[in-house]
């Protein structure tokens, strides 16, 4: 549920709870004018006050946002309707009035209480869907490889999504990879299918060769290269041989722990012997062996959903979880940055570290877009013939390359081609907050080699 939204339920029990006051106001005006003996300007305007009172907290209901909302109704308004009842019951015993409605009374009641549980309810509803996933601990033992794989999806793409963003979850591939066939927007590769090419990949010349050769060590992570029995254990499929057994398990975890064993054709750095792409059981991304795994049990089974068949990927077992920060903590919310946070947390929480090399942030070593330079780039930018956007400074500029980066592609030196547009994410302006784009943009405005 969006945080801004106002949920239907509070609003209406809100009015009805305003219109019953307003009931009880008329029915005690209508007893006093009966009756002689009765102070009707007294007890009036007691009920006139609830009136008053109940009408402001109605107004003040609808200035709320949801959560705020259901504490306000249990904390006061539950509160003025009691007293108003209290009330209503000492104008009836206090004046002895005859035909006193106890039937509405009770029925009232009855129907206080129907709602409060109804509302009770209502609003546990929306807060189970969008728990937490379980976590790998508690996984363990009892999952179902259709609920293993689920896990696989939410930490790909997340729990919730708002209207206009892109789903990303822990794992971040959607900031790069799209999912679904034949949905191409450039520099990496589309996974829809990864595991039947992976499979008969590992076969191919290129990859045997190319950018190290199988059973080397790829520097980069330290991994030997297509030899599944050599994967650090935590994270090594149980069985695995040398690389004649390998399958495509083996070539998906090989892809996310070492992106560089092998590059896609045309999807690399420096004549493909080179991958932009972070390693995903490394900082910042980091997965843990079962979240690796449920990524894979995903990536096999989404093709088919409900076929479970391909995958391979074994269910975690007791024990496996144990030591670990248990899976998927971060990435649940939408992300969103308020602009109280610091810098660095601002650009790792938005992700811009996975594409960008950025002086002064550490760790920001990301090669798929151009390095941040603006102090310098950005001017030069604003000159070329090429510059069709609105940006006169270098603040101006990087605004616009972070909340419209397709107004302007910059030209990739080292591919001889302008970067393909789409890549970087088109979304950010629905996760900044006006201060944390001012905060962002003063930060990149001043980076420099
Ligand atoms: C910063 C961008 C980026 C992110 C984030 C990213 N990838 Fe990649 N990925 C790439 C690029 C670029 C390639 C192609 C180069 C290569 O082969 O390494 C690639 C290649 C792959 C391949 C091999 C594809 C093939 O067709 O053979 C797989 C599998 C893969 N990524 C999975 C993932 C998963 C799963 C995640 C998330 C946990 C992820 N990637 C996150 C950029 C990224
Ligand atoms: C998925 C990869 C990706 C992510 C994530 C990403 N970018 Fe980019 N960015 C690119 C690419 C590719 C370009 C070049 C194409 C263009 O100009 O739009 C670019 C261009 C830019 C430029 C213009 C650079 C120049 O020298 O002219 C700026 C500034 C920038 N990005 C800032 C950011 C910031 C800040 C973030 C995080 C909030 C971010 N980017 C996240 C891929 C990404």
């Amino acid at each position: 549920m969006l945080p801004e939204q106002r949920d239907i339920l509070w609003s209406f029990l809100t009015l009805a709870f305003t219109v019953f006051a307003l009931y009880v106001f008329i029915n005690v005006v209508r007893h006093c004018r009966e009756r002689e003996d009765v102070n009707g300007k007294f007890w009036g305007s007691i009920f006139g006050g609830f009136l008053v009172v109940m009408f402001l907290e109605a107004i003040h209901m609808f200035s709320l946002n949801q959560a705020e909302q259901m504490s306000f109704f249990f904390g006061k308004m539950v509160l003025t309707i009691f007293v108003l009842l209290l009330a209503w019951g000492i104008f009836f015993k206090s004046n002895s009035v005859e035909d006193q409605s106890p039937p509405i009374i009770r029925a009232f009641f009855w129907w206080t209480t129907v709602s409060v549980l109804l509302a009770g309810y209502s609003n546990w509803l929306p807060q189970q869907r969008s728990d937490p996933p379980p976590k790998a601990t508690e996984l363990v033992g009892e999952v179902t490889m259709e609920e293993y794989a689920e896990m696989g999806r939410v930490i790909i793409f997340g729990t919730e999504q708002i209207a206009g963003q892109k789903a990303i979850g822990k794992g971040q591939c959607p900031l790069c990879h799209t999912f679904d066939a034949g949905d191409n927007i450039g520099r990496c590769p589309n996974l829809f299918g990864v595991g039947q090419r992976g499979a008969t990949r590992v076969k191919e010349e290129r990859y045997m060769t190319s950018p190290v050769k199988v059973n080397d060590k790829e520097p980069g992570s330290g991994i030997i290269k297509g030899d599944p029995s050599q994967i650090p254990e935590e994270y090594r499929r149980p069985g695995a041989g040398g690389h004649d057994s390998m399958i495509a398990e083996d070539y998906i975890r090989e892809s996310m722990m070492c992106p560089t064993c092998y590059v896609v054709k045309g999807y690399g750095k420096a004549g493909d012997t080179k991958s932009p792409m972070p390693t995903i059981n490394k900082p910042p991304i980091s997965l843990s062996p079962i979240e690796v795994n449920a990524v894979i049990a995903y990536l096999q089974s989404y093709n088919e959903p409900g076929d479970y068949s391909k995958v391979t990927v074994p269910l975690p077992t007791p024990g496996d979880g144990d030591e670990e920060e248990t899976a998927s903590d971060d990435g649940e919310a939408p992300i969103f940055v308020t602009g109280s946070e610091s810098i660095d947390v601002i650009v790792n929480t938005l992700g811009c570290p996975l594409c960008h090399t950025i002086p002064g942030i550490e760790g920001a070593m990301g090669e798929l877009g151009p390095k941040l330079h603006e102090k310098i780039n950005a001017p030069m930018r604003i000159k070329d013939p090429r510059y069709k956007g609105k940006a006169t400074n270098t603040k101006e500029y990087v605004r616009e390359s972070i909340l419209n980066p397709s107004a302007y592609l910059v030209m990739n030196e080292e591919e001889n081609e302008v970067y393909p547009d789409g890549l970087m994410p088109q979304d950010f302006k629905h996760k900044l907050s006006v201060d944390a784009i001012d905060k962002l943009v003063d930060f990149i405005s001043q980076t420099e080699g």
